[in-house]
């Protein structure tokens, strides 16, 4: 795992957003699998500056994986998280409405299954990109989630459900039930992009990175991936006790090497 402590938030968007980028231009039909929430909006918003400014690459053949979405929203409610990427990225990237998939919630059950014969028949996501809960979640997949989990239905916490609730008019209106990726789906992205900003998220941060594997903190799951990134800015890093190592890497890796 190559953790990056970064100077601020604009720091983490602008190397998230060049590593999109990199990916793109190297490889203009690749799979991006897309987290929502507030995490990757500061890199959203760079990707799209660059394309307006006309410094980014085409998109066109793009194809996107959501990595979870609600169940129970009406179609196109704006809170969906289909609506929600269109909105933020994918429509302003000129990435074809088409090519952009999530899990179905009109049909819960087969939902599941479907979506990952998707992924698959897609060839498998090249970059995932991930946020982290406060509570260690990654994706919808809350603690006690199996670390090898498929595409499925799980209950959000009551915490979960109070930290989106300023998505939604109220508490009330955030939905229980959720499709997300599972902890086994997102494992096998053949590189994880994970984003976390504010202090917020530092002591999630620190057990995913530096606490036991373990279901209790789902995103210690990134402990076993070959290839994760993890970009920090200062607030979220503080709690990490190799911070300075992590940094002395940074700074003396190789070029060659690139995230
Ligand atoms: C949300 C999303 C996740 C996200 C995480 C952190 O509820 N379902 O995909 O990564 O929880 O959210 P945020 O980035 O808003 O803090």
């Amino acid at each position: 795992m190559e953790v990056v402590p970064l100077s601020s938030v604009d720091e983490v968007a602008a190397l998230a957003a060049d590593t999109i980028e990199a990916l793109v231009r190297a490889r203009p039909d690749c799979v991006l699998g897309l987290a929502t929430g507030s995490s990757p909006v500061p890199a959203y918003a760079e990707l799209v500056a660059r394309h307006r400014a006309g410094t980014g690459p085409s998109y066109d053949q793009v194809r996107a994986f959501l990595v979870d979405e609600y169940v129970g929203l009406p179609p196109g409610h704006p809170q969906s998280y289909r609506a929600t990427i269109a909105r933020e990225l994918t429509d302003d990237l000129g990435l074809p409405a088409e090519h952009v998939h999530g899990p179905d919630p009109a049909d819960v059950p087969t939902a599941g299954a479907a979506y990952e014969a998707e992924l698959i028949a897609a060839g498998g996501v090249d970059l995932q990109v991930l946020g982290i809960g406060g509570d260690g979640h990654l994706a919808f997949n809350e603690p006690g989630s199996s670390l090898s989990s498929t595409t499925r239905i799980k209950t959000l916490t009551e915490e979960t459900r109070r930290d989106n609730a300023r998505f939604f008019g109220s508490i009330d209106e955030v939905p229980h039930h959720v499709l997300t990726q599972g902890l086994g789906t997102i494992l096998r992205a053949r590189h994880l992009l994970l984003i976390a900003t504010g202090a917020g998220k530092a002591p999630a941060v620190a057990a995913a990175v530096e606490g036991p594997l373990t279901a209790s903190c789902p995103a210690s799951v990134l402990q076993l991936h070959p290839h994760v990134t993890v970009l920090l800015d200062p607030e979220a890093a503080a709690q990490l006790e190799r911070a300075d190592h992590y940094r002395e890497v940074y700074a003396t890796k190789p070029e060659w090497q690139g995230l």
